[in-house]
C-alpha cells in the first residue's frame, strides 16, 4: 500500500488551482525531495496530506485512507515556525510536551521518554540544547529542536517543509544526514522540501517537482531534465550537470540560487 497516493487531485486556494489534476504515489520508506519554485504548492501539498486542506477534486489517500487531522503517524515540521511556546521552557521540556500530547506543565518524563529525547537530540547533534531555555537559542538551534520534535513520536511519515532554512552549511549537512539515518533505520517515508537539489542528491530516492499546477515524480535523471522543467517552470530551462552537481538555469541564471536569494536572502545575508 502506498503511503501517499493522489489520483487526479486538484488543490485550490483563493479560487486558484495550486495543483491541478495531479496523480502520483509514494511508497513506504522512500525519501522524496520536494522541489519547485516559490508558490508551486509544496507547502499546500503537505497541508493537504495533513488533512488541513481537502482536495477540490480527485482522491488523496494517506496510509490508504482519507487524511485525518492530527494523525500521530505523521511528523510535521512546518515552514512557518511561529508556534514556539513559552520561551522559558528548556529544550528537553519542549520536546517532552509533544511526547505527552502537548500537555504543558507536566514535569514527569519517564526514564524511557528521557532516553528517547536524548537519543533523538543526539542524532541531530543537539544534545546540548536539552537544558537550555528556548529564549537563549539561536534561530537555527530552535529549528533543530523542532526537527527533533518532528522525529520523536515514532512517525511513519515525515513532512519536512524547508527544514534547511536558517541552518548554516554544516548544520544543513547534519540535518540531512540525521534525517536520512533515522528514517532509513526506522523505515520512515519522508517528504523533504528544499530549494537546493544538490545537497539532497546523495540522499533522495525520487524527486517530486512541482510547477505550473503540475507535479512530476521520478528519479532525478527522469525529472531534472530541460523538457520536464521547462514545462513546470513555464519558461525555457537548461539543465547543466558537472561532476556531481546539477544546475537548473533559466536565461543563464541558476534558478535555485535566484529563488533562494529572493525568498530567504535576509536569513542568509546573501544580498550583493
Ligand atoms: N491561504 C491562501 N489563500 C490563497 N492563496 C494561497 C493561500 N496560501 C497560499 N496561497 C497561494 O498558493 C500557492 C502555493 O503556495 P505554497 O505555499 O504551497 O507554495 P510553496 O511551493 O510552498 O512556495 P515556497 O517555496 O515559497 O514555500 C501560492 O501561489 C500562494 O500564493
Ligand atoms: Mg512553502
Amino acid at each position: 500500500m502506498s503511503v501517499v497516493a493522489l489520483d487526479r487531485v486538484s488543490l485550490r486556494l483563493g479560487g486558484r488551482a495550486v495543483l491541478d489534476d495531479v496523480s502520483f504515489s509514494i511508497e513506504p520508506g522512500e525519501f522524496i525531495g520536494v522541489l519547485g519554485p516559490n508558490g508551486s504548492g509544496k507547502t499546500t501539498l503537505m497541508r493537504a496530506i495533513l488533512g488541513l486542506l481537502p482536495p477540490a477534486r480527485g482522491t488523496l489517500r494517506v496510509f490508504g485512507r482519507a487524511p485525518e487531522r492530527g494523525d500521530a503517524a505523521i511528523g510535521y515540521l512546518p515552514q512557518v515556525r511561529t508556534v514556539l511556546p513559552d520561551l522559558r521552557v528548556r529544550g528537553l521540556d519542549f520536546i517532552g510536551a509533544s511526547l505527552n500530547g502537548h500537555r504543558w506543565g507536566l514535569p514527569s518524563l519517564s526514564p524511557a521518554e528521557r532516553d528517547a529525547i536524548d537519543a533523538t537530540l543526539a542524532s541531530i547533534g543537539a544534545q546540548h540544547l536539552a537544558q537550555r531555555p528556548l529564549s537563549e537559542m539561536s534561530g537555527g538551534e530552535r529549528q533543530r529542536l523542532l526537527l527533533a520534535q518532528a522525529l520523536i513520536g515514532n512517525p511513519k511519515l515525515l513532512l519536512l517543509d524547508e527544514p534547511l532554512i536558517s541552518l548554516d552549511a554544516r548544520h544543513q549537512e547534519v540535518a540531512i544526514d540525521a534525517v536520512r539515518k533515522v528514517c532509513r533505520e526506522r523505515g520512515i517515508t519522508v517528504l523533504f522540501s528544499a530549494h537546493e537539489l544538490n545537497q539532497l542528491l546523495g540522499t533522495l530516492d525520487r524527486v517530486l517537482y512541482l510547477g505550473n499546477g503540475q507535479a512530476v515524480l521520478g528519479t532525478v535523471d527522469d525529472v531534472v531534465t530541460a523538457p520536464v522543467l521547462s514545462r513546470l517552470y513555464g519558461t525555457d530551462i537548461h539543465v547543466v550537470r558537472t561532476d556531481g552537481h546539477i544546475f537548473v538555469m533559466a536565461r543563464g541564471l541558476d534558478v535555485e540560487r535566484v529563488h533562494h536569494v529572493h525568498d530567504h536572502g535576509h536569513e542568509h545575508g546573501h544580498h550583493h
